[in-house]
């Protein structure tokens, strides 16, 4: 479908791509080729997001948690991280898409630390889709790190108690400047938010197709983005 299709378009899409390891198994293949599936998926995704002219699009690609997973399994992770941006950097550019790291990079080995920090720099002034990667990314983390920040702020007389507000907040989100999430998405049929996007999330309408990531087509994409056109947004008010 094509963006004139839709009565009313979200602004943020945010996704879990769930599933990953659920899918090789049923292929009776090993989790990191679920991975490498899962980023076919996240490549179309993007493409349609774009086409869509869908203001920011935030992907959960890996949680300070995943850190705990097999030494195999975080290896076949970063080698994907490395093969994604350095496969898919020159057509994200070239179609003005900015690129954010959301998340802690300091502690990703040397190559993909500077994969990361090129990505970004080279895309900082695009001005189309706004793509949040979320790697060694928790929302509480991230809720932590504005506290101090805020903390500091006012210590230093830049910032007085008084004026502190839910913008203050929001400003010092690896998010800032950018509209609230619209619409999450996760996959795989599981209804948990596993600290994405905590404080972004607070009005967000949440789908949850049972559909494993891998398997999760642009015609699935689509049927999402029409159900959350129809469904009645009232942040709290009471509409009559
Ligand atoms: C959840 O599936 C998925 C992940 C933990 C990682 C998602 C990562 C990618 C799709 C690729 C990496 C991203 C980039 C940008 C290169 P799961 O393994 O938890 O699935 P399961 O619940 O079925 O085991």
């Amino acid at each position: 479908m094509v963006r004139e299709d839709f009565a009313k378009l979200p602004r943020h899409v945010a996704i879990i791509m769930d599933g990953n390891g659920r899918w090789a198994k049923k292929h009776k293949l090993n989790v990191a080729m679920g991975h490498r599936q899962g980023v076919e998926t996240l490549r179309e995704v993007i493409r349609h997001t774009d086409d869509l002219k869908i203001e920011a699009l935030t992907i959960y690609a890996f949680s300070t948690e995943n850190w705990n997973r097999s030494k195999e399994e975080v290896a076949a992770l970063m080698q994907l991280i490395l093969d994604f941006f350095k496969s898919e950097i020159d057509e994200l550019d070239e179609k003005n898409v900015r690129i954010l790291i959301l998340g802690e990079k300091d502690v990703f080995p040397q190559k993909q630390r500077e994969v990361l920090i090129e990505a970004e720099r080279r895309t900082a002034d695009n001005t189309g889709l706004t793509l949040n990667i979320c790697l060694n990314y928790g929302g509480r983390a991230e809720l932590v790190r504005a506290a101090k920040q805020i903390t500091e702020d006012v210590q230093a007389g830049r910032l007085s108690l008084d004026s502190i507000n839910e913008q203050t907040i929001s400003d010092r989100l690896y998010t800032a400047g950018q509209p609230d999430v619209d619409l999450m998405i996760r996959t795989s049929g599981e209804m948990r938010l596993s600290n994405f996007l905590l404080y972004q999330c607070a009005y967000a309408e949440f789908l949850f197709p049972r559909v494993l990531w891998p398997d999760f087509t642009v015609q699935d994409y689509d049927e999402a983005l029409l159900a959350y056109g129809g469904r009645e947004r009232r942040f709290g008010k009471r509409l009559s």
